[in-house]
């Protein structure tokens, strides 16, 4: 499948992020004909529905996901749920009408946490990807433990099994989104 456009969507603002820097792997490993972008959260604000004009950050984040044919959610656990960065990018995109921006589309999940490498939060997120209507890649699972010197100094993601799990499932997001291509 050629240029299959992907939104990169990362529960955590922080520059040195973990579950950015399983972004960034994907990005440079994705795929022939499969773009990965990222999108800057940094601005967003809570979602409320009283903002009248949404601001630029939240403009550019639904020009994007408008943009985007997938989507690929890197999603920290906080106290054994999804990252409010995550869930309120997808709670804004959620509110376009009819769900156009996300409904039918395919997604991955990835997530780098504590021992148990965000599972909790991943299947929180896949519980809520049920009301987006996002068709999700089921396997490989991309549960990244943050503390086994899993990333170098320089925050680059250095173990080979997440490295190759990541390569896997983007294959999978390719091969789902062909299989729901029209
Ligand atoms: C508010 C908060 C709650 C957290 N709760 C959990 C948790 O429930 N499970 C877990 O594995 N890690 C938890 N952590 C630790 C994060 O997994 C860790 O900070 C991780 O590096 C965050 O991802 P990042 O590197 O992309 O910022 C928590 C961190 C914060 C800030």
């Amino acid at each position: 499948m050629s240029g299959l456009k992907v939104l990169a969507l990362c529960g955590s603002l922080r520059a040195k992020s973990t579950n950015k820097a399983l972004v960034e792997y994907a990005i440079a490993h994705a795929p022939k004909g499969m773009q990965i972008e990222l999108a800057d959260l940094t601005d967003v604000p809570f979602y409320n529905s009283d903002i009248a004009t949404k601001p630029v950050a939240v403009e550019q984040l639904l020009a994007q996901c408008a943009q985007a044919d997938a989507f690929l959610l890197a999603c920290p656990e906080y106290n054994y749920s999804i990252a409010p960065a995550l869930k309120n990018a997808l709670d804004w995109a959620s509110r376009e009408p009819n769900n156009a921006l996300m409904a039918g589309k395919v997604a991955a999940i990835m997530g780098s946490g504590g021992g148990m490498g965000t599972s909790r939060a991943q299947y929180h997120l896949r519980q809520v990807c049920v009301f987006l209507d996002l068709h999700l890649v089921n396997k490989p699972e991309v549960f990244c433990n943050a503390f086994a010197n899993t990333f170098d100094a320089d925050n680059t993601l250095t173990d080979e099994r997440i490295q190759s799990l990541i390569v896997q499932q983007l294959d999978a997001l390719q091969q789902l989104a062909l299989r729901f291509k029209n």
